[in-house]
């Protein structure tokens, strides 16, 4: 299901691995903290970083004596992140089908992989089986545009000038930020003891095309916009960057962009 779509995050992702850590990172990497204390991650214990990117949460997993492993569907980012962490483990995988045996690590994070993958169920049903008994497990999710200025300014620009019928049929990306449905869902995988934790997650960067950013940020957004007409993409461009001004302050644009995390344990 979602073919098409899937292609197109994987192919996305790839093409973005050289500057997202100059951009999207900014942000994501904000949760790692949480991340980690929500797995319990210590000296000697086995992580798995699921949906990876360029390796920044099994890094830092590293960094705090856990051996870390990463898998990511995109060859680059895969690249990527063995360049900048050669002391961890990263192999090309599919995060709903994890080529791990059952009861393979002390612990488990997805970082913003949920919002991703085509089949959000699938890919916590494949943490849960790669962990040992005992283990936990976490995630991470952006809240809604009702609850995050960021990602309210970024859709309802492009929703009020695009053509969405371009758009590859997706999941729901933000059907995830309820966190009654993250808990249930949590639950019905069979993990104990859910714990979610809010991170108030900040974008934060030097006035300039906010637009432009949101371009290099994305992958589902810049899909959508990149199939309009050039007269379509400068009102999106002027729209957002409208809103996004009136986040200035002392010479930076800071925007509210929360996130959470989901952790349990098997
Ligand atoms: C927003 S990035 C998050 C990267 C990193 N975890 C972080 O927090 O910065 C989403 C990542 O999920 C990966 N991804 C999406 N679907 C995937 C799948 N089914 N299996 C493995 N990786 C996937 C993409 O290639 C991309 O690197």
């Amino acid at each position: 299901m979602f073919e098409d779509f899937r292609e197109k995050e994987r192919i996305g992702w790839g093409s973005k691995a050289d500057f997202y850590k100059d951009h999207t990172a900014l942000i994501t990497t904000q949760a790692i903290p949480t991340l980690l204390r929500a797995v319990r991650a210590r000296a000697g214990a086995s992580l798995l970083d699921i949906c990876t990117g360029p390796g920044y949460a099994a890094g830092a997993a590293h960094a705090m004596c856990a051996s870390s492993t990463g898998i990511d569907f995109a060859p680059e980012m895969v690249a990527m992140a063995a360049r900048s962490f050669p002391d961890c483990r990263f192999q090309v995988g599919d995060a709903l089908q994890l080529d791990f045996a059952d009861d393979t690590f002390d612990a488990a994070v997805c970082p913003f992989g949920i919002f991703h993958v085509t089949d959000p169920q699938r890919a916590v049903s494949e943490g849960h089986r790669v962990i040992r008994e005992g283990g936990r497990y976490a995630f991470s999710q952006w809240c809604s545009p009702a609850e995050s200025d960021f990602f309210r300014i970024a859709m309802r620009s492009i929703a009020k000038h695009s053509d969405m019928s371009i758009a590859d049929p997706a999941p729901d990306a933000f059907l995830y930020s309820d966190r009654d449905l993250c808990r249930k869902l949590m639950v019905d995988t069979g993990f104990a003891d859910i714990e979610v934790h809010e991170v108030p997650s900040v974008y934060h960067a030097p006035p300039g095309d906010f637009f432009e950013n949101i371009m290099r940020l994305t992958v589902r957004g810049a899909i959508i916009v990149d199939a309009q007409p050039d007269e379509v993409k400068l009102a999106i461009q002027e729209d957002m960057n409208n809103a996004a001004s009136a986040y200035l302050t002392n010479d930076q644009i800071v925007i509210p962009v929360p996130s959470f995390v989901v952790s349990g344990v098997k």
